[in-house]
């Protein structure tokens, strides 16, 4: 698949000294979905505001489309839109000007049938006229979505976007975000929302303390957290795995011979519950309880996290 952005042995040590971003290499795919997950202070505003020429890394580069950006950052600049973390946006513009004014910013010509989209697509058309200081959270985020769109980039980064935003206003920019992509726009966004990353990413990377540590496509991850494991309790331990039981099934006797421990996949039609159950009782194994537990994605990156640190 053709590649759009490459972020290559990027680094970034503040003035401070502190070390926000330890060689990342990450490769995004055009007109992809990906969402780079990591908890707080683990370095995403910091790899996405390099991008966007924001911040200067201290060591690595980045090509977007085979430009570099510290060679040809009008260009590249260009072809990026960004939606910041934080909302700071001029209070006392109307939604028309700041949106019009940020295509003129990229060197776009005017192009007033193409915004007058962009706002009706984030049902912002009848505050055209408002003030920006006069809209609710909600309305001023969508504002900043349009003034990313106003030049109508082909990379668009979103640091955070549902942050602090209620139920249904993330719903409606879930579904906005997917008309985008369904557009070709390549749509790279970070959260520290597993259920986000769930939801709307094609693939997954996990970022912690500066550190990529996982890339991985969704439906992958999927498949790991489809897994789930039984626990048997044995009313007396064995001292083996009784050959009888071990059909080629993921099927373990703990260390201490009193459970056994057996992984199936809950996506599959046949979990082998049933006939591992016939097959205890068939070998006389009794059976004090039963538990089941399932590793979800957030249990991974928990622990992903977890073991970084
Ligand atoms: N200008 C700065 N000077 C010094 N440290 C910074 C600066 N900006 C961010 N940091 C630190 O770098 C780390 C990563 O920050 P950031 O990229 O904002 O993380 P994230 O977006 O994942 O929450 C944090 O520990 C943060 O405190
Ligand atoms: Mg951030």
């Amino acid at each position: 698949m053709e590649t759009i952005l490459e972020v290559r042995n990027l680094s970034k040590t503040y003035a401070s000294g502190f070390q926000a971003l330890k060689s990342v290499n990450l490769s995004i795919r055009r007109g992809e979905m990906f969402a780079l997950l990591g908890p707080n202070g683990a370095g995403k505003t910091t790899l996405i505001n390099i991008v966007c020429g924001i911040v200067r890394a201290s060591e690595g580069s980045v090509l977007a489309d085979g430009l570099d950006i510290a060679k040809d950052y009008r260009r590249v600049r260009a072809a990026i839109g960004l939606v910041p973390q934080e909302l700071h946006t001029d209070m006392f513009e109307t939604v028309w000007d700041t949106v019009k004014f940020s295509r003129g910013l990229f060197g776009k010509p005017p192009n007033q049938e193409y915004l007058e989209r962009v706002l009706s697509d984030l049902s912002l058309s009848d505050k055209k006229k408002s003030k920006i200081m006069t809209l609710s959270g909600g309305m001023k985020r969508r504002v900043l979505i349009a003034k990313a769109l106003s030049h109508e980039p082909s990379i668009l980064f979103l640091d955070e976007p549902t942050a602090g935003v209620d139920v249904e206003l993330r719903r409606s920019m879930w579904e906005m975000v997917r008309k985008l992509r369904e557009r070709g726009v390549t749509i790279i966004l970070t959260t520290h929302y597993i259920e986000e990353a769930e939801e709307m990413a094609d693939r997954v990377g996990v970022i912690n303390k500066g550190e990529l540590v996982l890339v991985e496509d969704k439906h992958v991850l999927m498949q790991r957290m489809g897994k789930k494991q039984l626990r048997v309790e044995l009313k007396s331990p064995l001292a083996a795995l009784p050959a009888s039981l071990n059909g080629g099934r993921a099927l373990t006797l703990e260390p201490d011979g009193k459970s056994l421990l057996y992984t199936y996949d809950t996506q599959s039609d046949d979990t082998g519950i049933p006939s591992l159950l016939a097959d205890l009782g068939k070998s006389g194994i009794e059976i004090r309880d039963l538990s089941t537990q399932q590793s979800s994605l957030e249990e991974i990156f928990v622990s992903l996290v977890r073991s970084g640190s």
